[in-house]
């Protein structure tokens, strides 16, 4: 397999922009479309000003311990910066993604809009690349059916915010080679990630455990069992995770949530998987979590709105 030299990312939301950000930073060259020219440019600015808060924190560790260092850090940090904003093209043109040796999408959670969206992909790709879904929960092995290559088709799974999280979840459709898998690997661990390997089935290992709770914590919220900051302040403190379930919901989207739930419900066919209503009636209502201004919580007023 070719080395690794230009990604392509499809989606310049919360998570391709992300993915973007780590590609460039790590010394590729990206090219990131999104259907919508304001996603791109929303995209340009969350890249650049991520970038920055990691020399200003990375500056405030080094400056406690070596002024001398700390300027040597800053100078290569902006130019890492600098480069990879020199990196990184934006564009809405498929053809433009035909030089790319991967091509990782994170559009919609809609297994119709990817499929829809592999199959063009497979038609402008270079013949030696791969194709990965950053999909949270829909069946790599049917969007490789989509295409004409399902060997060098994969889920390369981030989690939110890229950036940050350490783990990269990396799943093997039915006809996965393992040339794709091993290049896929590789560059997670580029990228400074730790990686697992799941088979294909719904929700893979992380939502399978992940959104049944958050879904527990919804149930627990709408039969009245105790309010939203109890629940959040439960899980937090009791179980030591860094943000309550309902917090870390509106962080991943609640769309996002509900299309996984319903991923799971239909693949793994038991009824402990439905979607709580009322999850369902705040995505209905609009409610889709920070990336909205509100969800479970209400971020556009310093003082939260009880919504229950
Ligand atoms: P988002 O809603 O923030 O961004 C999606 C972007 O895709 C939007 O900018 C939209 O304009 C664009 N888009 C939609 N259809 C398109 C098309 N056909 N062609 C080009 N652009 C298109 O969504 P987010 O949260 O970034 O999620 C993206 C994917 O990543 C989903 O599959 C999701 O399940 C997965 N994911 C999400 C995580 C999260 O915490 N939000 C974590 C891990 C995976």
């Amino acid at each position: 397999m070719a080395e690794i030299k230009c990604v392509g990312v499809v989606g310049a939301g919360q998570m391709g922009s992300g993915i973007a950000q780590l590609a460039a930073t790590n010394g590729l060259d990206v090219w990131l479309l999104d259907a919508d020219r304001d996603a791109l440019s929303r995209a340009t600015g969350a890249i650049s000003s991520s970038i920055n808060r990691f020399v200003s924190k990375g500056h405030v560790l080094r400056l406690l311990h070596d002024p001398l260092e700390t300027l040597e850090f800053i100078f290569i940090f902006f130019e890492v910066r600098d480069d990879a904003m020199r990196r990184l093209r934006l564009t809405s043109n498929l053809q433009d993604l035909c030089s790319a040796d991967i091509i990782v999408e994170a559009i919609v959670e809609s297994e119709d809009v990817k499929k829809k969206l592999f199959k063009d992909l497979d038609g402008i790709a270079k013949s030696s690349a791969i194709l990965a879904s950053n999909t949270s929960s829909i069946s790599i092995t049917r969007l490789a059916s989509a295409t004409k290559r399902p060997s060098q088709v994969i889920g390369m799974h981030f989690m939110n915010p890229p950036p940050i999280m350490k783990l990269v979840e990396i799943i093997r459709g039915a006809d996965t080679s393992e040339e794709t898998f091993v290049a896929t690997k590789a560059l997670a661990e580029r990228f400074g990630k730790t990686t697992v390997c799941s088979q294909d089935y719904a929700g893979f290992i992380v939502n399978r455990i992940l959104m049944p709770m958050i879904n527990e914590a919804f149930h627990t919220l709408y039969t009245g069992v105790a309010t939203k900051e109890d629940i959040d302040s439960g899980m937090k403190h009791g179980t030591n995770q860094p943000m309550g379930p309902l917090e870390l919901a509106d962080l991943i989207g609640l769309d996002v949530c509900l299309s996984v739930m319903k991923v799971l419900h239909e693949g793994l066919g038991d009824s402990k998987y439905a979607p709580c209503p009322l999850l369902v009636q705040y995505v209905d209502a609009g409610r889709l979590g920070r990336k909205r201004g509100i969800g479970v919580y209400d971020y556009r007023k310093a003082t939260q709105k009880p919504i229950t």
